[in-house]
């Protein structure tokens, strides 16, 4: 195997930029590239028919590029970094796995906050970066501005830009070109012990975790016995191969190239991105830089509407877990909505997508409490507690330090929207680092920003004071020392675990009155009066009482048709069933629902 004539790549962009598009395009050109040449050995054994059942999730490919400039066939191995959009920083360190790569710029849009997230990554590692300009078919492209932007705000060689239209194919093969011209070969030792770096892994049910590898050294082949070296745990390999659109068996892998292992694993959770891969009877002694632990960073309670559904729920987390080495779950109950779990996430969106996962694969009802932070908590007896479930802060009087999650948040806008931003991340108790005007007319702001602040309502209220034009990123810093408070919410002097919250003293009054009041609209009026409280320690806050009724449905319906009258009354019935008891107060599963769901 030539070293020489393989390139390792990936291709970064801000979402929407068309990584996706320029991969299938780059793959497209190859093929039919090939076809003609008819010098390829790879994808012919590609179009043979081998039902596997494996489903390739990723653009992880293999391919063959004879290029124009040398007449040498090359080997391209496109590396998909994994596509979790929160926390950048962390997941795609999996860039380790290549020598240079394609930064996609969308030639109507310009710099954004992940173009340049991803450029840093990239510079950090020391790859090669070719420019490519995007979407040069759309009226709205400015190819000049945009070549302006690569040289003067990310500070790249123009001369090895690239303006394409991946839609149409127009100078995609020039993409082809680049790499091979510019990217350099990898360089590795055979006959080191082995060093292979996961960059991506997935669970098939007949296979197991499926690894995707770069090895940096050595050669790993089938009946290998291979180690995991940040757990040390060892698996047999069954087979290695490399990915073309199916998996294709191979004799070995080794340094230099991009493959598969299969070796029997049964969680993706031992099949770690990041971690090194090595020999049992000939480990490396230092493991590939690369390895960090992915950490949730958001929690939220999950439970089921109906009670009937906690072994689902429980069946249909443990399923996405398998394919989700940063999804982590316990089992929580709660007084007021029963048995769950406690969940972490990468972030919202990662949250969002379990959620949307459950309730539509799962066909699961789903109440999720509000997503908080993992605050570390130091009592006057010296031992420090990580509490990502608000109900379950220590007792105040013993508390003696706190402290909460901060992170750097990068946010690009265009300079009209400027003020309104300042603003924002002001009120989100935001510290201003750096302040850069763009050459393009847009301004990139940094701060730092305590993580609570920016899982509440901080995205949306951005997306909608730049009209959609801010885009933002942002990276893990670290803990500092905080004022922070728990908030209980108070029904009937029967506090209710599931609504409580923690928030910073300064926000307290106003997050607990918010509370209160939407409260006093949810819930129905009983047959006697109920306060409602919202208190930090004894100190109530903020005070409403629902009065007395008794409620009569049919009052309204007076001259109705009598099945109109009916239906109420069945609705009615239904919604009883659907009360979650709170000391003496029936609260609808509703109320629940419409609280949790606008925070
Ligand atoms: P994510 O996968 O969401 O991160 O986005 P991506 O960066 O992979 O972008 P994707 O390839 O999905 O493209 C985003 C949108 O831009 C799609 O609607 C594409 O059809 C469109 N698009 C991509 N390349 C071009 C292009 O060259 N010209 C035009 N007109 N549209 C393009």
């Amino acid at each position: 195997k030539d070293l020489s004539l393989i390139r390792n790549f990936s291709i970064i962009a801000h979402i929407d930029h068309g990584k996706s598009t320029l991969a299938d395009r780059l793959l497209e050109i190859a093929r039919v590239t090939d076809a003609r040449t008819k010098k390829d050995q790879i994808l012919d054994s590609m179009d043979i028919e081998r039902e596997r059942g494996i489903t390739i999730k990723s653009n992880s490919a293999t391919f063959r590029y004879t290029a124009a400039h040398d007449g040498q066939s090359y080997i391209l191995n496109l590396i998909d970094t994994p596509g979790h959009v929160d926390f950048t920083y962390e997941v795609s360190r999996s860039l380790t796995a290549c020598e240079g790569v394609l930064l996609v710029v969308d030639a109507t849009q310009g710099v954004e906050a992940q173009t340049l997230a991803n450029l840093y990554l990239a510079m950090e590692q020391n790859l090669e970066i070719i420019p490519i300009i995007n979407k040069i078919d759309l009226p709205a492209a400015d190819i000049d501005r945009c070549m302006q932007l690569i040289d003067k705000t990310l500070g790249l060689d123009i001369d090895r830009a690239v303006a394409v239209s991946a839609k149409t194919g127009l100078n995609v093969d020039q993409v082809l070109e680049a790499i091979t011209k510019f990217i350099p070969a990898p360089s590795g030792d055979p006959n080191a012990p082995l060093r292979a770096l996961i960059h991506d892994s997935f669970y098939d049910t007949y296979a197991g975790a499926i690894m995707k590898v770069r090895v940096f050294d050595g050669v790993v082949r089938k009946q290998d016995r291979i180690r995991m070296m940040s757990t040390g745990k060892e698996f047999g390999v069954t087979e290695v191969g490399i990915q073309t659109i199916q998996m294709i068996p191979t004799e070995d892998l080794q340094a230099g190239e991009v493959g598969y292992i299969i070796a029997g694993v049964k969680s993706v959770e031992d099949t770690r991105v990041g971690d090194t891969v090595t020999l049992a009877n000939r480990p490396a002694t230092e493991a590939l830089p690369g390895y960090r632990d992915i950490k949730p960073m958001v929690f939220s309670g999950l439970f089921p509407i109906l009670g009937d559904d906690y072994e689902n729920l429980k069946d249909a987390i443990a399923k996405l877990k398998l394919n989700d080495a940063a999804l982590f779950f316990e089992p929580e109950s709660s007084t007021a909505l029963g048995f769950g779990f406690r969940v972490g996430y990468l972030g919202l969106l990662h949250m969002e997508i379990v959620q949307e996962r459950l309730e539509r694969e799962f066909h699961l009802d789903l109440i999720n409490t509000a997503p908080s932070v993992k605050y570390r908590v130091t009592t006057t007896d010296g031992v420090v507690h990580e509490v990502s479930n608000p109900s379950s802060w220590p007792d105040p009087t013993r508390i003696l330090k706190k402290e909460e999650p901060y992170v750097r948040v990068n946010i690009i806008t265009p300079q009209d929207y400027l003020g309104n931003i300042l603003t924002l991340v002001q009120e989100k108790r935001g510290e201003q680092q750096n302040l850069i005007y763009l050459d393009d007319g847009k301004v990139q702001v940094v701060y730092l920003i305590p993580l609570a602040e920016l899982i509440f309502e901080f995205y949306d209220r951005l997306k909608s004071i730049s009209r959609g034009y801010a885009s933002m990123d942002y990276e893990l810093v670290g803990y500092q020392e905080s004022d922070l408070v728990k908030i209980d919410i108070l029904v009937n002097a029967e506090p209710v675990d599931a609504l409580a919250m923690v928030t910073h003293r300064a926000t307290a009054d106003a997050r607990g009155r918010t509370m209160i009041e939407r409260l006093k609209d949810l819930i129905p009026r009983q047959q006697f009066l109920i306060p409602l409280q919202a208190a930090v320690g004894s100190k109530v806050i903020a005070r409403e009482n629902i009065s007395a009724l008794r409620k009569n449905v049919t009052a309204k319906c007076y001259g109705g048709d009598i099945s109109r009258k009916r239906k109420l009354l069945e609705k009615q019935k239904e919604g009883k069933k659907r009360m979650k008891q709170v000391g003496s107060v029936e609260i609808p599963q509703d109320a629940f629902l419409a609280l949790l769901k606008s925070d």
